[in-house]
């Protein structure tokens, strides 16, 4: 493992930044006249909870739900208005603009090198290999002075998993930040990198509850690493980040896991039958195999299919543009009407 050290990374600024202090820090009951807020409740509006008092900043209930489901700590957990605000509170964490580089694994999911140009960081491309596994040396010379690699497993747009033992030798030998994008990790059976956080002080694991447990319109993402990086990120976040209908409904659906679970193994099974019609429709040459709830298809002419499906209603997404990816649509599983729909018009477009 190389010499790791946190306070080195972190961006002088935030290290010395001394945090916003929102009035729910010290007290959630009694006479609450110390956050202008508005006295009267809204049960006009909605009934069940105080929407005119401000949500718990620190998420203390749901992250003691989603440590006891996850087997981490509390501590090791952050809460972000979806992943998407862990991406990039990550990256301002220890990214200074127009200094500092971020490493990519093209093709990969879009908002790292989104948020890497908002904050105007540097992007250095270290392509997947063309079957979409990592290499990892060339992820680790590509990364030389870098802070920050993001990898994606199971990998948006390609599905599969990144083989753990090529993650591990990156996180072995960078002294910055890896992040595992997981978003998809509830398909898969096997894969999450969770149990090496004890091991490894510079990685960092990111979840959703937009993809597995169905709850995308909510927004709650979850970075999941050392206490030190967690404490650091709770330190910069916006104060009421995650808003109380997402705390509570996040929390009712950490209590129902099992209709969670469910759901995955219909989609699980609904993806492996839809993948193999769509396989026997002529035109497809090659449809990936996948740990998530979506696959890669590779159909001849795929722009065009795009076009034509959409003109009937079906909306795929086109893909054909990444690396290592031409004529590629990604497909997201549906219901099983759904499902029949894409796979009807798909064969009287291409039969
Ligand atoms: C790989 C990956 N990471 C993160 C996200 C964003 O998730 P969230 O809804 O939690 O912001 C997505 C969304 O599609 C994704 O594909």
């Amino acid at each position: 493992m190389k010499r790791f050290d946190l306070d080195s990374l972190i961006r002088p600024n935030i290290r010395a930044l001394k945090p916003y202090r929102s009035a729910r820090d010290d007290f959630k009951e009694g006479v609450l006249l110390d956050a202008n807020e508005n006295p009267y409740d809204t049960s006009w509006l909605l009934e069940g909870s105080e929407w005119n008092r401000y949500p718990d900043p620190h998420t203390i209930e749901l992250r003691k739900a989603i440590a006891t489901y996850r087997g981490v700590s509390p501590d090791q957990i952050f809460t972000g208005n979806g992943s998407d605000e862990a991406i990039d509170l990550i990256l301002r964490m220890v990214c200074t603009p127009c200094k500092d580089s971020i490493v990519i694994t093209p093709p990969t999911y879009g908002m790292y090198k989104v948020s890497a140009g908002i904050q105007d960081v540097q992007l250095v491309e270290a392509p997947l290999n063309p079957d979409f596994s990592l290499n990892p040396d060339l992820v680790l010379e590509a990364a030389e002075g870098s802070k920050v690699i993001f990898l994606c497993s199971p990998n948006n747009p390609t599905g599969n998993l990144l083989e753990q033992a090529s993650i591990l030798k990156v996180v072995e030998n960078f002294n910055g930040l890896v992040v595992v994008d997981e978003a998809y990790i509830d398909f898969s059976k096997h894969g999450t990198m969770l149990g090496y956080l004890e091991s490894y002080p510079n990685l960092i694991v990111m979840q959703t509850l937009s993809k597995a447990f169905g709850l995308a319109g909510l927004r709650l993402g979850l970075a999941f690493s050392s206490p030190e990086i967690i404490n650091y990120l709770m330190r910069i976040k916006p104060p009421y980040n995650i808003n109380k209908l997402t705390q509570e409904y996040a929390l009712k659906a950490l209590e129902g896991v099992s209709e969670v679970e469910k759901r995955v193994n219909d989609i699980i099974r609904e993806r492996n039958q839809l993948m193999l019609e769509i396989g026997k429709i002529r035109g497809v040459s090659k449809v990936h195999p996948t740990d998530a709830n979506f696959f890669l298809a590779i159909i001849e002419n795929a722009q065009d299919i795009y076009k034509k499906l959409a003109q009937k209603g079906v909306i795929v997404r086109y893909r054909g543009d990444q690396l290592h990816c031409d004529n590629g649509l990604r497909i997201s599983v549906g219901t099983p009407k759904e499902n029949s729909l894409l796979v009807e018009a798909l064969k009287e477009i291409l039969e």
